[in-house]
């Protein structure tokens, strides 16, 4: 495939994404704009100077940056446009269906209220259905560098709003912060009937411990990242076995780990494990879902076939039912047999 035929692929592949964070989907421009209407002054003049600012080489100074970013989303009409401006863009990647985090601790703890933020997501995420043809969803992400009283009076708050929630994820800084904290709050949400995910992020200490207990302690519909599991092939098996999802994120992993951690998704994928690729903070690390698909692919020299596997596995590793993700599975096939 020359370069130009494997973007056309990855880009036109019709897919899912499942671990995108809203608030990392922030363009500077959209935060200069929201500045303005809210009438907050930035340090930063040029959109080449916020992203001089960009500058992080793993994970907690990566959210160093991330955090303060967001203090221009304040109205409910701001959480719509950054909303909105994702799923634009997402259909412009093939996507069909995503899954989306939302960080409502990083809003509330500023004085904005859970209300404001989530009625502005929701009507971008009506109107993405209507205007897009995306179906879109939302999965509340808890902060595991706060409190666990903080996550559940959180999960409390969300509860009159459960109808537009599919889930509940576990994000921010892993050190010192193991999924163990929050078997409390994730109980919970299961009896809500909510699905659950967790950030298992890379190289981090105690990674495979983590691994091994959202898997088979908590029994976690869904890992984020997760790509250490690779330490213990035993566990791989019972990955495998379970049909659980991965939520991969090259490109973010070469900003916050010295590689993409490619090697390892080709294994688990090769082994049977349903890898998927995300975009993870695309504001952030410059790229959207498709250009994940094509880094993978360039680098480790994928063809079309495991694109097309990496597709099918994002909508078997989503929360949709089984219905939908059999219609999407052939709309895969039809993509890849018009080719
Ligand atoms: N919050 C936003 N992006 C994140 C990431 N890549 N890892 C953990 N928490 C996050
Ligand atoms: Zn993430």
């Amino acid at each position: 495939m020359t370069s130009d035929d494997l973007a056309a692929f990855a880009y036109g592949l019709p897919k899912a994404e499942l671990h995108v964070h809203l608030e990392g989907t922030l363009e500077p421009e959209l935060r200069f704009a929201l500045a303005e209407r809210n009438g907050i002054e930035l340090a930063e003049k040029t959109v080449d100077e916020m992203r001089a600012t960009y500058v992080f080489d793993d994970l907690t100074s990566f959210l160093a940056v991330y955090y303060p970013a967001m203090a221009v989303l304040v109205t409910a009409d701001d959480f719509d446009d950054l909303a909105w401006a994702y799923l634009e863009r997402a259909r412009a990647n093939g996507v069909r269906h995503v899954e989306m985090f939302f960080d409502p601790q990083a809003h509330t703890s500023r004085g904005v209220a859970f209300d404001t933020v989530i009625q502005g997501l929701r009507r971008a995420v009506v109107r993405a259905e209507a205007e897009l043809g995306i179906d879109a969803a939302l999965v509340l992400c808890f902060l595991r560098d706060l409190p666990t009283d903080s996550a559940m009076a959180t999960l409390e708050e969300a509860l009159p709003y459960r109808d537009w929630i599919v889930g509940v994820g576990l994000d921010s800084d892993e050190r010192d912060n193991p999924p163990t904290k929050f078997e409390a709050v994730f109980r919970r949400a299961r009896a809500e009937g909510l699905r659950l995910t967790m950030h298992c992020d890379i190289d981090q200490v105690g990674s495979i411990d983590s691994i091994r207990w959202v898997l088979e302690e908590l029994r976690v519909d869904r890992i984020d990242h997760g790509t250490n599991i690779v330490e213990d092939p035993a566990l791989v098996e019972a990955l495998v076995g379970s049909g659980i999802g991965l939520t991969c994120c090259p490109v973010s992993n070469s900003f916050v780990t010295a590689s993409m951690k490619g090697a390892e998704m080709v294994d688990l994928l090769a082994r049977g494990a349903r890898v998927t690729l995300n975009s993870d903070d695309p504001a952030y690390f410059g790229g959207y879902v498709a250009d994940n698909y094509v880094r993978l692919a360039e680098q480790y020299a994928l063809g079309r076939d495991t694109l097309a596997q990496l597709a099918i596995n994002s909508f078997e590793a989503s929360w949709l039912p089984a219905e939908r993700v059999a219609a999407y599975v052939a709309e895969v096939r039809e993509f890849v047999a018009a080719q």
